[in-house]
């Protein structure tokens, strides 16, 4: 049985994208059965209806407080029968509340190799750091912003010349490969959160 999964974005949504692509072929083991995003602007939202899936918009702005959002949030996941979810580019902070709900079975991409750059502008940091080798990682997703057991990672070089822009064009293109690689291995149970660390079965990277 495929592992009900629901992709939440806030913009364009090019890992988005790549998670519809790869869970399109037959022995994935995710479906995408839902698009949600918290920007009624997000142009991912097209993409998606243009890809035929059910999408969503939950306005956090039409929401009081972080908590009421996320009880909505929660309730159309849970409506819709989501077993995990994928965070590709959704730009709110979540709560402790809703992250223990979905603990072991929410991830994130983040542009960088946690622990290092976490937060934002991470290809201009790793610039000015220096540093020869960048990425992206995918984790499951802890209260802790930009952290949590790691699933997995790809490197990129960076170059002589390199500026914000090259070097993050670089690293989205790993993304794009990393993301449906770690969802499958999550999805496929090779990999999986057990009491607070990541284990691996064969093959789970
Ligand atoms: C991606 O680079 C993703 O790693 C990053 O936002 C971009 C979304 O692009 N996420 C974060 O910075 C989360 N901390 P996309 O909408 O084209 O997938």
């Amino acid at each position: 049985m495929k592992r009900r999964t629901a992709i939440l974005i806030s913009g364009r949504g090019s890992n988005m994208v790549s998670l519809i692509e790869a869970a399109a072929a037959p022995g994935f083991p995710a479906e995408i059965a839902l698009i949600l995003s918290n920007r009624p602007d997000a142009g991912g939202l097209a993409r998606a209806a243009a890809a035929g899936l059910a999408t969503a918009t939950i306005d956090h702005k039409a929401y009081p407080d972080r908590e009421s959002f996320e009880r909505a949030l929660d309730e159309a996941l849970t409506q819709a029968g989501i077993e995990l979810v994928c965070l590709a580019g959704f730009m709110r902070v979540l709560t402790p509340w809703f992250v223990e709900r979905w603990t072991g079975r929410m991830l994130n991409i983040h542009p960088s190799l946690l622990p290092a750059f976490r937060g934002t502008h991470t290809h201009e940091r790793a610039l000015a750091e220096g540093v020869l080798i960048h990425g992206c990682t995918v984790h499951f997703v802890v209260p802790e912003l930009d952290a949590g057991p790691i699933v997995a990672q790809a490197a990129v070089r960076v170059l002589p010349g390199d500026t914000p822009e090259t070097l993050g064009a670089r690293v989205l293109a790993q993304e794009h490969v990393l993301y449906p690689q770690a969802l499958r291995m999550v999805a496929g149970g090779l990999v999986r959160l057990e009491n607070g660390r990541v284990v691996r079965a064969l093959g789970g990277g």
